[in-house]
């Protein structure tokens, strides 16, 4: 009788043993089939998520640096700039403003030198001038049109942006729409612009043409 007992005591741990070990395996199976699409729709969700500096649609290649300037919108919404990730101007910044807003940037660290705007109804054209005239070789410079950028400029002013590649600022005029990148010691002209004249036939709004945007990936300078 004593025997049979413990034996029965036996049998009935090995069951709750075994039935445990089941249970417990079941569990971690269907924990691992719940958790397989679970990663999977977390691997979905984070590639939209990498994104490249300044929301480029993809990463610079080694020694290039990224960046992405829109112009002001009208005289509603001022122009943004962005480069290697780091909005150098932009509304939020407030350092924008109307005319012609323009950054320096050293063409080989890609460190921001300076950021101006330029307004020409206040009488600053000559204030450009002197601050074209005197960015150092190797400089990349990045500009953004904001409201009129082109009514009181002249033809110093032209020249000198023409030089440092500019296609477009010698007929700049009143509220054109103008985004570009170009640097001090360009020898030719840079790949890096876009132009819209106002045309009261074609604008977006009324009395000014679409704002514009220009981004890319531009050769860093290997002294
Ligand atoms: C740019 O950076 C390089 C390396 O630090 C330096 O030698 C050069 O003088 C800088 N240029 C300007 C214009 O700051």
């Amino acid at each position: 009788m004593r025997v049979s007992g413990v034996l029965r005591f036996l049998a009935l741990i090995f069951a709750l043993v075994t039935t445990w070990i089941f249970i417990r395996s079941y569990i971690s199976l269907n924990a691992k089939t719940i958790r397989l699409p679970r990663w999977l729709s977390l691997v979905t969700k984070e590639i939209p998520v990498v994104r490249a500096k300044c929301g480029l649609a993809k990463p610079c290649p080694k020694e290039f640096f990224a960046f992405k300037i829109s112009s002001g919108a009208a005289n509603v919404v001022g122009p943004t700039m962005c480069f290697e990730n780091q909005v150098i101007m932009s509304p939020v910044k407030n350092n924008v403003g109307r005319g012609l807003n323009i950054a320096l940037v050293n063409g080989t660290t890609g460190m921001v030198l300076t950021q101006k705007c330029f307004d020409m109804y206040s009488g600053e054209v000559k204030l450009l001038v002197k601050f074209l005239k005197e960015i150092p070789e190797g400089t990349l410079v990045l500009v953004a049109s904001y409201d009129d950028p082109g009514t009181r400029l002249n033809d110093e002013t032209r020249k000198l942006l023409s030089s440092l590649g500019s296609s477009y600022a010698k007929q700049l005029g009143f509220r054109d729409s103008w985004v570009f990148l170009g640097a001090k010691d360009l020898k030719d002209k840079s790949p890096f612009e876009q132009f819209l004249k106002n045309n009261p036939n074609t604008n977006k709004y009324e009395g000014w043409p679409e704002l514009l945007e220009l981004e890319g990936c531009v050769p860093r300078k290997i002294p």
